[in-house]
């Protein structure tokens, strides 16, 4: 037993909890901070940023375990306040403050001032970030995507392969930013009408890929090699390859605002609101379909070394073969609302233990879990969810 949480009146921990709790501050960017911005930005912009509620139910769910938390705003002041308030570890939902890598500046900072900070680090946020990037390196890799092109100019001429309809979409944005009905387009002057659109407004890259017309899901997971030894829930993961995958979660964006497009003002709707898409989880597919989903995850994952949390997103295409679009390192995490935290609230698994799991991952990389002995093995839980 813990003397010092004991002491506290705290509840008993769990048996690998820390020797001491732990300062953790949350880092975000919440909604409002508009003022941080070039003043230019499209008007779905802050789409990614937090709303204040979700920063305080990750604070409260990580405060059931015993620790102190703090809220600390990712704006420019970052590097200084985190000098001053000197948390032992960060939790990071930060989004970046522009340019090509936004969601690796955070993780670059603390990389540079030595904080230990939980999921992705620097090279991971930075490519999935970018769609094309990682796009190439799962082609790469033989993991299946549809056929794409990145147009810097506008102007390109269009590869062969790429037939219409086609989509249209920001290269390196996320929350259906620069998403909706008009991104499918149908013919040469629809395209070049768009592109232009996304370089004009967007100020980055337009991906152009083959329209994916089947069902669309989202596969997230958690964990990584060695999760067992440091999770507060060894048996959630599995032996092989130590990830926990959650069911995939189906998006029916067939009624939504946008029909057929998971859209930013699809994502802004509460779930269940009118004009919101349908989510089933675990969607209503054979289990051989639900098992190449959850494994493309883990590759799609894997590729491109992301650590710990992610989220995937897949489409059937015409031929219904699934086909990776894009790897959120930083998923959402607002809970009952969030599809991450929808897949885990689907299984059972309350959104404390999520966010716990999330941060003794990121602890134990940097020594302040201790590892739990691994013998006898637990047997994996999840190929028997997923049958
Ligand atoms: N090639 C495609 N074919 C059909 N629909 C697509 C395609 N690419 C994207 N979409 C649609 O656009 C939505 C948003 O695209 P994508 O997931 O790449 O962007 P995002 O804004 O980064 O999403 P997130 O909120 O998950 O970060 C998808 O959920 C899907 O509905
Ligand atoms: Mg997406």
């Amino acid at each position: 037993m813990n003397e010092s949480l004991e002491k506290e009146g705290e509840k008993p921990p769990s048996h690998n909890a820390p020797r001491k709790p732990w300062f953790v501050a949350v880092l975000a960017n919440i909604k409002g901070e508009k003022s941080e911005l070039p003043p230019d930005v499209p008007a779905d912009a802050l789409a990614d940023y937090d709303h204040i509620e979700t920063i305080q139910a990750i604070q409260a769910a990580i405060e059931t375990d015993g620790h102190k938390t703090v809220f600390i705003p990712a704006d420019r002041n970052l590097p200084y306040t985190l000098q001053e308030i000197k948390p032992e570890i960060c939790f990071n939902m930060a989004e970046g403050l522009g340019g090509d890598a936004r969601e690796a500046q955070v993780p670059a900072l603390l990389e540079m001032l030595r904080i230990p900070y939980t999921g992705s680090r620097v090279m991971a946020n930075a490519i999935s970030l970018d769609k094309t990037l990682t796009k190439r390196i799962w082609r790469d890799r033989r993991l299946p995507v549809a056929p794409f092109q990145e147009f810097i100019i506008g102007d390109e001429s269009l590869r062969p392969e790429l037939r219409f309809p086609l989509f249209v979409k920001p290269a390196r944005e996320g929350t259906g930013m620069g998403v909706d009905a008009k991104a499918v387009v149908a013919n040469e002057a629809e395209l070049r009408e768009r592109v232009k659109y996304i370089l004009a407004v967007y100020k980055q890259p337009a991906l152009v890929e083959t329209f994916l017309s089947g069902r669309e899901f989202t596969v997230g997971l958690i964990g990584r090699w060695d999760s067992k030894k440091y999770s507060r829930h060894p048996e959630w993961y599995d032996e092989k390859h130590g990830y926990h995958v959650f069911p995939a979660l189906e998006l029916d964006s067939s009624r939504s605002v946008t029909p057929g497009v998971y859209s930013n003002a699809a994502k802004s709707k509460e779930v269940g609101e009118d004009g919101a898409p349908g989510y089933t989880c675990p969607a209503d597919i054979k289990p051989e379909l639900a098992r190449k989903l959850q494994h493309l995850a883990v590759r799609a994952h894997m590729a491109i070394k992301a650590i710990d949390v992610s989220r995937t997103d897949i489409r059937l295409n015409a031929e219904g073969e699934p086909m990776l679009i894009e790897l959120n390192s930083l998923p959402g995490l607002t809970p009952g609302y969030s599809d991450l935290c929808l897949e885990a609230q689907a299984e059972g698994i309350a959104y404390q233990d999520l966010i716990l799991d999330i941060l003794y991952l990121g602890a134990s990389r940097w020594g302040m879990v201790e590892a739990r002995e691994l013998s006898p093995p637990v047997k994996s839980s999840v190929a028997a969810r997923t049958k």
